[in-house]
């Protein structure tokens, strides 16, 4: 990895921000050229590019060279000191990578580090079976995790939806016809993204609201405590894609049926028919999941990554949409859950995040688990890790 240091030489002690976190930006271009493109807008100084980085923080920090064009992601995290000049390291040129796991496939799954919209828009038409996307909250935060970080988009939802529609967009786009897609959010922005999706999908491509609800969290003396996230379900046709059996999960105990030798009954008092449930056969999860907890400190799935969602969370989901064999992706895939669970279920997966840390997460799991796998007579298909440009 070749790292690119571009010194702000300039004080930014007069900078009146409230926060001091650098944004996670891309920076690209040669030692000593002083103008850039940030979030959209040309800078022609280190001092405003210091400014930016800064103002940036809470919004959409990306940064784009003005000549060259060339992209690379840059360390996320860091403090802009506030009266002496520093350096700001960004990571730039890094090569490509392929890992065999002893399969050889044409088609190996990727690992981009990049940009959702980039990642999502260089996909042809119709080519995934599935989308899980667990975007950034909008909670205005720099998440934290342990050892890690990233920078939380401002808290704004309408901003938000604007981000974030095209990257549906090319999600609704890229899906196969039986093809779905699961949103991620929580009760900050979900209501405008549910109308965004609405009209994107149209209201009768609306599949589930799926409450993901949990025990750990904060407790609130003034309401009650937000212990869900919400997880938004559209298909791309009517024709959509479902795997129930795939995804039973044991009846419960003490429900208001009979128990009659291993067969759970209940009468219809209108008609008098008599249903009959085997317990044994278990049965398909309604749109409200209780049975799947957060991960906790000790979790031996935790990678550090912030705001990692637990596999069986997104195992539900992919086995309830694609087959083995199934192609599915996350442009914001963090710790790389969503890879490491299609990964182990034989599905093929595209994932990308903008964070070279995310990514290198992502990519030790990644290999970790294909050896694993491998070892066990299971190889996975290559996975091919992408940074720089896409
Ligand atoms: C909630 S976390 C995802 C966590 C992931 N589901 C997991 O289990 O580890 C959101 C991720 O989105 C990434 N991200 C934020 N903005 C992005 C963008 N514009 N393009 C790609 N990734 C982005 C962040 O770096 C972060 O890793």
């Amino acid at each position: 990895m070749e790292l690119c240091e571009i010194r702000i030489l300039w004080c930014v002690a007069r900078l009146e921000v409230t926060t001091q976190e650098v944004a996670p930006g891309e920076l690209g271009g040669k030692r000593g050229r002083t103008r850039a493109r940030v979030g959209g807008v040309l800078v022609v100084d280190h001092r405003t590019l210091a400014r930016r980085i800064v103002d940036e923080a809470m919004g959409e920090p990306q940064l784009e060279h003005a000549f060259t064009g060339r992209r690379a992601i840059g360390g996320l995290g860091e403090r802009v000191p506030r009266t002496k000049p520093h350096t700001y390291k960004v990571a730039c040129g890094m090569a490509t990578r392929v890992v065999s796991f002893g399969r050889i496939d044409p088609a190996p799954d990727r690992l981009i580090c990049g940009d959702a919209s980039a990642a999502a828009g260089g996909m042809v038409d119709g080519a995934l079976d599935a989308i899980y996307i667990d975007p950034p909250f909008g909670t205005g935060a720099v998440q934290r995790g342990r050892g890690h970080a990233y920078v939380d988009r401002r808290d704004d939802p309408d901003a938000f939806v604007e981000w974030l529609a095209p990257i549906l967009a090319h999600s609704r786009r890229v899906l196969a016809p039986h093809g779905s897609l699961f949103v991620h959010l929580d009760y900050r922005a979900v209501h405008y993204v549910k109308v965004a999706l609405d009209r994107l999908f149209g209201r009768a491509r609306f599949v589930n609201e799926i409450a993901w609800c949990y025990a750990v969290g904060g407790k609130s003396r003034r309401g009650f405590g937000r212990k869900h996230d919400t997880i938004l379900w559209y298909a791309k046709t009517d024709d959509w894609a479902f795997f129930p059996d795939a995804v039973r999960v044991p009846r419960r105990g003490g429900s208001h049926m009979r128990l009659v030798g291993g067969v759970q009954e209940k009468t219809d008092r209108r008609t008098g028919r008599v249903y009959r449930y085997p317990v044994a056969a278990g049965k398909v999860p309604e749109d409200w999941w209780t049975d799947i907890e957060t991960l906790n400190h000790s979790d031996g799935e935790r990678t550090g990554w912030p705001s990692q969602k637990p596999e069986r969370l997104v195992e539900r989901v992919l086995q309830a949409v694609t087959a083995p064999g199934g192609r599915v992706a996350d442009w914001f895939a963090g710790s790389g859950t969503t890879a490491a669970v299609a990964q182990r279920l034989g599905r093929r997966f595209v994932a990308s995040d903008r964070e070279p840390a995310a990514v290198d997460v992502a990519a030790r799991r990644l290999i970790a688990q294909g050896r694993a796998l491998a070892s066990a007579g299971n190889p996975p298909v290559p996975l091919e890790i992408i940074r720089g440009r896409i």
